[in-house]
């Protein structure tokens, strides 16, 4: 899930990495497109507009996720949240491990928090965060990101995600704890993993 629609969008880079990493690993990816999700509407969670009904039934489909936003003003990129909000209701992210993302110009910490805070809410497992400040010196002309460290950041973000989805609930509820205890969330939340 990209949450920006930039056509040089460093979130987007990272997630074209992340994917061709995932695709080596033979990982099958799905895009969450939310750029026709529309504003949250609490009366039509039992029967929502269709965008939004597709995107639940691939991140339900998915054994994991990854998300990358951009931070706007100091907080996560609105869309994002907005798309977020919809599967609330539809529990379509709970349980499933997710992996966040934000690149932008200071690294995206507000942005990345707030991921964690309302993932953590609505029971997803987040098992993997990484902010990348001032992305453009890290990419060439095109956005493709060049930096080798940084290259192999997202990469090894990715792989975290991979190796989550893989470990038994014991290891997966180690993971998350270690993951969102430091953003003040406490794991209890998630109760008994399956
Ligand atoms: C409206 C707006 C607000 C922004 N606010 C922030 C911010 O609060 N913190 C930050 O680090 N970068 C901020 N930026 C810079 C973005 O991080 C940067 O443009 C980033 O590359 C956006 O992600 P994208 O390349 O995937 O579109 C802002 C950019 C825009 C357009």
């Amino acid at each position: 899930m990209c949450g920006s629609r930039s056509a040089t969008s460093a979130n987007r880079a990272a997630l074209d990495l992340a994917t061709d990493r995932i695709r080596q690993a033979s990982g099958a990816i799905r895009d969450v497109t939310i750029d026709r999700i529309p504003m949250f509407h609490p009366d039509l969670v039992d029967d929502p507009p269709d965008p939004v009904a597709t995107m639940h039934a691939v991140l339900q489909a998915a054994d994991g996720v990854m998300i990358a936003a951009p931070e706007y003003a100091g907080g996560l990129a609105g869309a994002t949240k907005n798309a977020l909000d919809w599967s609330v209701g539809s529990a379509s992210l709970y349980h499933r491990p997710v992996a966040v993302l934000s690149a932008g110009t200071t690294g995206g910490g507000f942005a990345i928090e707030q991921l964690v805070r309302t993932l953590s809410w609505q029971g997803a497992l987040v098992v993997a965060t990484l902010g990348i400040s001032a992305p453009r010196t890290k990419s060439d002309a095109n956005g493709r990101f060049t930096d080798p460290a940084t290259v192999a950041s997202i990469e090894r973000w990715a792989d975290d995600l991979v190796e989550a989805i893989s470990m038994n609930p014991a290891a997966r509820l180690e993971r998350v704890t270690h993951v969102v205890v430091p953003f003040g969330i406490d794991a209890a939340r998630f109760g008994e993993l399956t």
